[in-house]
């Protein structure tokens, strides 16, 4: 390759500053004037990844970035995921340190240099800032969502395996080259980026701590809902079984028992309230609980390819399809099983363990496949 002359005079920021935006058209302008001030002497640069978020706040991006080369926009379209977001930012950068920070001013910019001193000494390949030690605060968080944020730290940790203050923090810095190598393991949802990265490096990750006070939000939402926190649960389970359990079979589990319980209120029903036969109720249950399994897992395990309108019915139909011939499989399984070993829980257990895996296997090919 010839090099051209003119392409050796820019060299890559040493620092990228990565901010995932959903609607943060009113926080950003605000928070890239208090980078430019605490970044000082520093070659930066911002990297704004904002999920063509509806407030337009790409287009604010992009315009700051008109008149000022350091900050530019990823804009992804059809994706939502803090974690994902995140990722991709770090990735696109060439820098050879990259912090993440939100865009809500809700993290301390003035740490940043500290932690970038930090990471300049070489002896470190993440610093996390932490609300959690000695000199950081959770600043004006009610006690509900305290506890509930201490109480998350304390599973992380066990789930790591090693002591952090803060695990759950959006905001660090690390060697840029650690993500490079893990990418391809990392998860793209939730908000947990860091857990990932620090489970999925593993023990020889050298990490740094330093504290600030969380602050409150500027203007707009919190994009932190129960979903977030059901990717959560998913993601420490997986984890928990060393990737063995899929983030999506675990919620198609969970949906599973979910549609248990279905199941006994509406034979409940059926027997006592409506007085049906025993085998009317019972088709009536097994219906039901198909349809609930169909909806929930339509919502929240395959929420990313979402069935609507005309799909919604044949992909139901479809799974009425399936599910029956897991509950025949559930059941001849069950049968040979309890012919061989007559243990009742056990025969039963083997039969439904079955039909999950079935139903899963076939319902991700044939009912939400890409
Ligand atoms: N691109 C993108 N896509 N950005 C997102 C998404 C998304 O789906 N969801 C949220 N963001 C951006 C927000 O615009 C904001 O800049 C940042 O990610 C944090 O989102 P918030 O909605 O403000 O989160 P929070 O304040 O409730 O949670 C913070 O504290 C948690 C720990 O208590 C974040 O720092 C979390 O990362 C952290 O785990
Ligand atoms: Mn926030």
């Amino acid at each position: 390759m010839s090099a051209d002359p003119q392409a050796t005079t820019l060299t890559p920021p040493e620092l990228s500053v990565i901010v995932p935006t959903f609607n943060e058209s009113e926080n950003l302008p605000v928070l890239v004037e208090r980078l430019r001030a605490a970044l000082q002497g520093v070659a930066w640069e911002m990297i704004v990844v904002d999920d063509d978020s509806p407030d337009g706040t790409a287009e604010v991006a992009r315009r700051i970035g008109a008149s000022d080369i350091r900050i530019r926009c990823l804009r992804r379209v059809g994706r939502r995921g803090l974690s994902g977001a995140c990722l991709e930012g770090m990735l696109a950068s060439q820098a050879r340190f990259a912090a993440v920070i939100d865009a809500d001013l809700q993290h301390d910019e003035t740490l940043l240099l500290p932690m970038l001193m930090k990471m300049r000494e070489g002896a470190t390949d993440v610093v996390i800032g932490t609300r959690y030690a000695e000199g950081g605060s959770t600043g004006t968080f009610s006690s509900g969502r305290r506890w509930i944020s201490v109480t998350a730290t304390r599973v992380a940790n066990i789930v790591l395996g090693r002591k952090l203050s803060d695990p759950l923090s959006g905001f660090f810095m690390l060697r840029r080259d650690v993500v490079e190598g893990i990418a391809p393991k990392l998860s793209t949802q939730g908000f947990k980026i860091l857990l990932d990265i620090v489970s999925t490096a593993g023990k020889s990750l050298r990490i740094a701590e330093l504290p600030y006070t969380f602050s409150s939000r500027l203007q707009g939402a919190s994009k932190l809902d129960t979903r977030v926190a059901l990717d959560y649960a998913g993601l420490l389970l997986a984890k928990a079984t060393r990737n063995l359990l899929s983030l999506r079979f675990i919620f198609f589990c969970l949906v599973g028992l979910t549609g248990i319980v279905v199941h006994f209120a509406v034979l409940w029903t059926g027997v006592t309230l409506l007085g049906l036969s025993f085998e009317w109720a019972q088709t009536l249950a097994i219906a039901v609980a198909i349809a609930n399994n169909f909806a929930l897992n339509n919502a929240i395990t395959y929420r990313d390819q979402r069935l609507t309108g005309v799909n919604y019915i044949t992909g139901l139909l479809l799974f009425y399809v399936i599910s029956s011939i897991g509950a025949i499989s559930n059941l001849s399984v069950g049968t040979w099983l309890f012919g061989h070993e007559q243990t009742w829980w056990l025969a039963g257990l083997g039969g439904a363990a079955m039909s999950v895996v079935w139903n899963y296997a076939v319902s991700s090919m044939m009912v939400w496949r890409r």
